[in-house]
């Protein structure tokens, strides 16, 4: 049977530092046609990462722009402004609209952020975060839940601003891990979500269908429509 593709897809270029299985959801996503998006190019900062051939699996251009020798830089934001220009100049030629973090291991500059920043005051920025934010922000999130001993941890959706993992929250999951014996147990239920929860959340996300509310102290609040 022929499966008819709608064009009204939203372009996005993905960045990712390791083995992409959030990557592949979204594409497996857009092939079942559950999500209207073309993922025009992907782009890692680890030539050997995963995500780089399953993306040239998945007929998607995929190119790695290496992160800068930090002798040639005085400071780590000079290093960090080095490197987008050329991931950003890179994707050039694909002009997507929306740029997707998928386990990106890199902490973003203004430079990036401000390159999609839209008209309403966000930026097309979206990442996926193995917490429930605010709570174990930074890396090895499921491992800190896990040794926190925490009961219940989550998944967080969210838009990227330049403070790490404080962006506004999109959607979030939660998830109970009070009968897991190790980190790798929670990590495996969070896989699980998260692969779920991504593109269910580009859905809305990309056409841009939610409006925006102002809380306390500045705090934006995304509530899909
Ligand atoms: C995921 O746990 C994601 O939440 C985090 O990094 C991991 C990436 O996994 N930001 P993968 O590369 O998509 O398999």
């Amino acid at each position: 049977m022929w499966s008819v593709k709608s064009d009204v897809s939203v372009s996005i270029a993905i960045l990712a530092s390791g083995r992409g299985s959030n990557f592949w959801a979204i594409h497996q996503a857009i092939e079942a046609n559950e999500l209207q998006a073309r993922i025009v190019a992907v782009v890692s900062d680890q030539k050997d990462a995963l995500v780089l051939s399953r993306a040239q699996q998945a007929q998607v251009p995929a190119f790695c722009v290496p992160w800068p020798d930090r002798k040639l830089f005085s400071s780590s934001s000079e290093l960090r402004a080095d490197h987008e220009q050329r991931v950003l100049k890179a994707l050039e030629p694909f002009a997507p609209r929306f740029l997707v973090l998928a386990g990106y291991m890199r902490i973003l500059s203004p430079l990036l952020i401000e390159a999609f920043r839209s008209e309403c005051g966000y930026s097309r920025i979206v990442n996926i975060h193995p917490s429930l934010l605010p709570a174990f922000c930074g890396v090895h999130s499921y491992a800190q839940a896990f040794h926190y001993g925490v009961k219940w941890t989550g998944v967080t959706v969210h838009f990227v601003e330049s403070a790490v993992d404080t962006g506004p929250i999109c959607a979030q999951e939660v998830f109970p891990i009070s009968d897991c014996q190790t980190p790798e147990e929670v990590e495996k239920r969070g896989l699980e979500i998260e692969h779920r929860l991504f593109p269910e959340t580009l859905k809305w996300l990309l056409p841009e269908q939610f409006r925006l509310e102002t809380r306390a102290e500045g705090r934006i609040c995304v509530c899909p429509n």
